[in-house]
C-alpha cells in the first residue's frame, strides 16, 4: 500500500513585493508539495504581493500595524489572525517587523524567516550596504528558525554569493534575492515533509531532505 504523504498548512506572512512568497507559492504548485497554504498575511494593506495571491485563490488577510498603539497589541492581533487559519508552520517572507517574545514563543519551532545576509553577520536592516561597507567578499542569505533574539535564530539553510567591486547595493540585492528563492522554498518543503526540525534549540535536517 502506497502510504500517502500528511498534509501541512503553512501561513505566509509578508509587508511588501511578496517574491519569497512567491517563490514557496510557486515551488509548491509545480513540485506537488502535500500542503495547502491557508493564507498570506500582511501588515500593509499595500502590499504587492496580496494581488498575488488573491490570483491564486489563496485566502488574504491585512492586520495593520498602524492599526495598534502597541507591540504587544498588534503582535496578539497577528497571533489571533494568524491562529484562525490553524498552520502547521508560519513563515516569515520579507515580513519587516520586530516581533514581541510571547508572540515568537507561541510559534516556537514553526517559525521561519529569511534574512538577506549570511548570520551572523549584519543583522538588521539594509544588509547590502552593511555588506559593501564591511568589503566582505561573500554575502548571502539564511533561512533560520525564529527565537526572540532578532535575526539570530538556529541556521537552516545558508547560500553564498560573490560580492564584485563593481557592485551597487541594487545589483548584490539582486544577485542574494536569486538565492533566497532557491533555499527558502527548499527549507519550507523539508519542513513541510517532516524533514526539519528544531529540537533543544538544535536543527535537524532528515538525512534523506534534497540538498539546496
Ligand atoms: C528579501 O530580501 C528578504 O530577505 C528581506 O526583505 C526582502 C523581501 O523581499 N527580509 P520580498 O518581499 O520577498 O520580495
Amino acid at each position: 500500500m502506497v502510504k500517502m504523504p500528511t498534509m501541512r498548512s503553512i501561513v505566509i506572512l509578508i509587508s511588501g513585493r511578496g517574491s519569497n512568497m512567491e517563490a514557496i507559492v510557486r515551488a509548491a504548485q509545480t513540485e506537488n508539495w502535500p500542503v495547502s497554504i491557508a493564507a498570506v498575511i500582511s501588515n500593509r494593506s499595500d502590499s504587492p504581493g496580496l494581488d498575488f495571491a488573491r490570483q491564486q485563490g489563496i485566502a488574504t488577510a491585512v492586520v495593520a500595524n498602524r492599526d495598534y498603539s502597541s507591540r504587544e497589541q498588534f503582535d496578539e492581533a497577528l497571533r489571533t489572525s494568524i491562529d484562525g487559519f490553524s498552520p502547521d508552520l508560519v513563515v516569515l517572507a520579507g515580513f519587516l517587523r520586530i516581533l514581541t517574545t510571547p508572540f515568537v514563543d507561541h510559534y516556537a519551532g514553526r517559525l521561519l524567516n529569511i534574512h538577506p545576509s549570511l548570520l551572523p553577520s549584519f543583522p538588521g536592516m539594509a544588509t547590502h550596504r552593511q555588506a559593501l561597507a564591511a568589503g566582505v567578499k561573500l554575502h548571502g542569505a539564511t533561512v533560520h528558525f525564529v527565537t526572540p533574539d532578532l535575526d539570530h535564530g538556529p541556521i537552516v539553510a545558508q547560500a553564498a554569493v560573490p560580492v564584485l567591486d563593481t557592485d551597487s547595493e541594487d545589483t548584490l540585492a539582486a544577485r542574494v534575492l536569486e538565492q533566497e528563492h532557491r533555499i527558502f522554498p527548499r527549507a519550507v518543503r523539508w519542513f513541510i515533509e517532516g524533514k526539519l526540525s528544531l529540537n533543544a534549540g538544535r536543527v535537524r535536517i532528515d538525512a534523506s531532505a534534497e540538498q539546496v
